[in-house]
């Protein structure tokens, strides 16, 4: 018999920033986190696990490339835990078929254009996570199947729910504790749009992986920040996103993206994720924001230096037209990424160009369009 389930997993973009690590081996964070879902019907990786008693061992592809699995590392941390919980299953039910003693094959593939510049590391391993629990048919919660998805990578946790998403530290040695909950459905705030300007498809300089070591390592900041920055900024903007209090969810976005990237700088060697076009668009939504006499739009950047604009849907169409003056040559993706959004509005009359200039025109290289989405999808399973 082949036993086999497909699952879908939406991409993340986190408003309060992981950064830093206090267990590197069990993915335990040095802060707190709350993330964006976003839209799988725009961006997703989908993961069809299998499990045959012919398989001679674990394997995985990725879009169609097949990848090793290093012993002990963190494919094969998520897959044996996996295992391990459908041995539980298979003790309580006699009948159930011994998949925990089958090996398994994994195909992933994500619909983004590697172009992108998106990381795929959330939604890959919150689909893996989720492909296998379907296949084993285990009974546990996205929280719980989080917990494993965090040891796969850190991000990843939060991609086992839709809408907006806390990754709540924890302080269990065990990291039991350290896992995704879920602040608000996709259903709650529907009208959060999120713009991804593609800067650079450049493979970045530093993964989030060292560089966050390193930052734990040398960077005084980052302990101000732990102590007494996140904790604060976690509950403010849990209540904002409560609250669909636009502004205050925007002001703590960008704050927080740029105390990430203080920090990023506050590491010895310093590390630099934003380049110049990441720093216009920041100029650029700052002045928006300031000629329309109210915060419509938030600027966050991960660990590159593309940029996600999150914003009220009623202002994305006015958003990409101030973009497009300062990046002409920038091209909406084609379907499913066009855009679809009829609005009143306008650029505010006293936005003034020149506090934005000189910038490169060259470099925005196009816009994909999306929204908050829902979690993990089962597509199909036998
Ligand atoms: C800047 O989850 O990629 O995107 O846990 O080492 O796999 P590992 O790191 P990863 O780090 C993501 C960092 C970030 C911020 C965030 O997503 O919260």
């Amino acid at each position: 018999a082949l036993y086999q389930a497909t699952v879908s997993a939406p991409v993340n973009i986190a408003c309060i920033k992981y950064w830093g690590k206090r267990d590197t081996k069990l993915i335990l964070p040095t802060n707190s986190s709350l993330s964006v879902t976003l839209d799988q019907d725009h961006l997703r990786s989908t993961t069809t696990s299998r499990a045959d008693p012919s398989f001679d061992k674990d394997r995985l592809w990725l879009n169609g490339k097949e990848e090793s699995i290093e012993a002990g590392g963190r494919l094969a941390t998520c897959i044996s835990e996996l295992k391990r919980l459908r041995a539980v299953v298979e003790a309580q039910n006699p009948t159930a078929p011994k998949l925990s003693t089958y090996s398994v094959h994994i195909a992933s593939r994500n619909n983004f254009p590697t172009a992108a510049g998106l990381a795929s590391s959330a939604s890959g391993f919150a689909a893996l996570v989720a492909s296998l629990a379907a296949l084993y048919e285990l009974p546990a919660n996205p929280s719980q199947l989080s917990v494993i998805a965090r040891q796969g990578s850190g991000s990843a946790c939060r991609s086992l729910f839709g809408g907006f998403v806390a990754w709540e530290m924890g302080s269990a040695p065990d990291g039991s504790d350290s896992l995704a909950v879920e602040v608000a459905p996709r259903e709650h705030w529907p009208d959060i749009h999120a713009l991804i300007c593609v800067v650079s498809d450049d493979k970045k300089g530093t993964s989030s992986t060292s560089g966050m070591q390193r930052t734990v390592e040398t960077s005084p900041l980052l302990q101000h920040r732990i102590a007494q920055v996140v904790p604060a900024r976690m509950d403010s903007i849990k209540d904002a996103i409560l609250r669909r209090d636009f502004p205050t969810f925007a002001r703590i976005t960008m704050q927080d993206s740029n105390q990430f990237h203080a920090v990023a700088l506050d590491t010895e060697p310093p590390i630099f994720y934003l380049n110049d076009v990441s720093r216009a668009i920041i100029a650029i939504i700052t002045e928006y924001n300031r000629a329309a006499g109210a915060i419509k739009a938030a600027y966050t950047y991960d660990a590159g230096p593309n940029a996600v604009i999150y914003a009220p849907k009623e202002n994305i169409k006015e958003i990409v037209e101030l973009l497009l003056r300062y990046f002409p040559q920038a091209q909406p993706f084609p379907d499913p990424f066009a855009l679809h959004v009829d609005n009143q509005g306008s650029i505010p009359d006293g936005f003034n160009e020149k506090v934005a200039k000189p910038f490169p025109v060259a470099s925005v290289k196009g816009f994909i369009h999306t929204r908050v989405g829902d979690g993990p999808r089962k597509l199909s399973a036998e």
